[in-house]
């Protein structure tokens, strides 16, 4: 795979001053497909430098020209859409379909949701006697996850740069690639230099680094809920902003008016999708006793129709943790009706679609994000037991809710404790709010209220 062998700093790539150097490896072969820098803490400062350097001027600059700026980036990235999609499936394995329609799709979309609201957001309220400045926050750290390796750094990105914020971009070590497809989008796009910088680097030390920078106004970050926790201890020390995407345990909510057979077929793709490498991902399905068995034997079906069309996990500690879940599950009594605790194949990170039946709200795989294709399904007596069961978790991330009548379904979804419902299978809507209540995280992304994340106001009297 084509890769830059330098950092994107100050509008040019330049060599790193760390040797260290990051293997990125195809999962489907686990061979070495390109090599990046990993960046080291003086790196990561002289990026947060030019980021700072450049920031008075485009904090300055008019809201339309940073739409426009961001219209050109969009298109960028469109021109790559392609390569794009051929580079999330070189790194991150999923299928070229998932990655053209879902990798390269949302992204370039989101782009253009952003050049959109950058030049109709209202930056200048009256309130009274007031006139409310809606000002860039300043220096912007995104530290992103492999799983949507595009989407994440363009959902943090985009609503910076429309805000008027500079950034520097630490993507995630299993996928670089892409991140530099990104920048050299960016550069494309015309973005006075400084404006955004990407440091290809190691979590705990380009990472760490990068949080913990005195020149870093905020911290925006999508990852483990274990690294969430130290960037916002250090980002509250510090009095900084931070805004945080951590995990879910989303519950699927089939009421017992719904559609069952269309209402599993969807959560069981909702779940397989992306090798379940989805943070919102609908990862526990709640049925009514009385259809349970019926349920249990729809979700077989369907995860047996995924066999071969599901892509790998990114790395070898990915697929061995999701492993180990599936067998702390079934030692914790659940009944594995699909999938295997062992690997289907001998070469590549890959987990068969698992399905893991009699699985009671208070086992390990009931209560913690395991990031993979695996389902538990779990029964309930009556409403109140499926709201007990559906909010008895740390996570509030996303959701849904089934039932044979709409109304009843958001009677339902107003009680659950999480950021997104879909209602009998809504679509994902890229102007949406998406973030977690609860331990899923700080902060929303996407839409206005993504860009509102990145302002901070200025109150004017008269
Ligand atoms: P991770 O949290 O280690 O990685 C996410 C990002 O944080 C990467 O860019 C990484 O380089 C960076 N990072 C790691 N340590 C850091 C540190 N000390 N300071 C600053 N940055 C640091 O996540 P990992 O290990 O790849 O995945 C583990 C689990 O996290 C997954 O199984 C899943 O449950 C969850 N996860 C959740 C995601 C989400 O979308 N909310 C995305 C990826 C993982
Ligand atoms: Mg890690």
């Amino acid at each position: 795979m084509k890769a830059h062998d330098g950092i994107y700093l100050d509008g040019a790539w330049r060599p790193a001053l760390s040797r260290d150097l990051i293997d990125v490896v195809d999962p489907v072969d686990e061979q070495v497909v390109a090599r990046v820098p990993a960046a080291g803490p003086d790196d990561v400062d002289a990026a947060v430098r030019a980021a700072r350097t450049a920031l008075p001027g485009w904090a300055a600059t008019a809201p339309a020209e940073r739409a426009a700026r961001l219209t050109a980036l969009r298109d960028a990235l469109a021109a790559r859409q392609e390569e794009i999609a051929e580079t999330v499936t070189a790194e991150l394995g999923s299928p070229i379909g998932f990655s053209r329609a879902v990798h390269a799709a949302v992204p370039i979309a989101v782009a253009g949701s952003y050049a959109e609201l950058a030049a109709s957001h209202g930056f200048e309220e009256t309130v009274g006697n007031s006139t409310v400045l809606h000002e860039p926050i300043g220096v912007v750290a995104a530290i992103t996850p492999w799983n949507y390796p595009l989407h994440q750094i363009v959902a943090k990105a985009a609503p910076a740069l429309a805000a008027g914020c500079t950034i520097v971009v630490k993507p995630a070590e299993d996928t670089p690639l892409v991140a530099q497809l990104f920048a050299e989008a960016a550069h494309e796009a015309g973005l006075p230099a400084g404006v955004l910088n990407l440091v290809t680097g190691r979590g705990p030390v380009a990472g760490q680094a990068l949080a913990e920078h005195p020149g870093v106004d905020l911290v925006s970050f999508t990852g483990s809920t274990a690294v969430g926790r130290v960037i916002g201890a250090t980002a509250g020390a510090a009095v900084k902003k931070v805004a945080l995407e951590l995990g879910g345990k989303s519950a699927n909510v089939i009421l017992p008016s719904a559609d069952l057979a269309r209402a599993v077929n969807v959560g069981v793709a909702n779940v397989m999708s992306n090798s379940g490498q989805t943070c919102s991902a609908w990862t526990r399905m709640l049925v009514h006793r009385d259809r349970y068995d019926e349920a249990v034997e729809l979700a077989r079906t369907a995860a047996a129709k995924y066999g071969d069309r599901i892509g790998p996990l990114v790395n070898a500690k990915q697929q061995a943790r999701v492993l180990g879940y599936i067998e702390k599950g079934v030692a914790e009594g659940a009944r594995l009706v699909a999938g295997s605790t062992e690997p289907p194949r001998e070469r590549g990170y890959f987990v068969s679609p698992t399905i893991l039946a009699d699985v009671t709200p208070e086992m390990t795989v009931a209560q913690e994000e395991i990031f993979g294709p695996v389902l538990s399904v779990l029964r309930y007596d009556d409403e109140e037991d499926a709201l007990r069961i559906a909010n008895g978790t740390v996570y509030g991330l996303a959701g849904a809710v089934w039932a044979g009548d709409e109304a009843e379904a958001v009677a339902f979804a107003r009680r659950m404790d999480t950021g997104q419902v879909d209602i009998n299978g809504g679509r994902f809507n890229p102007l949406a709010p998406f973030g977690g209540y609860k331990q899923s995280g700080v902060g929303r992304e996407l839409g206005a209220h993504g860009l509102t994340e990145y302002l901070q106001t200025k109150s004017l009297q008269f």
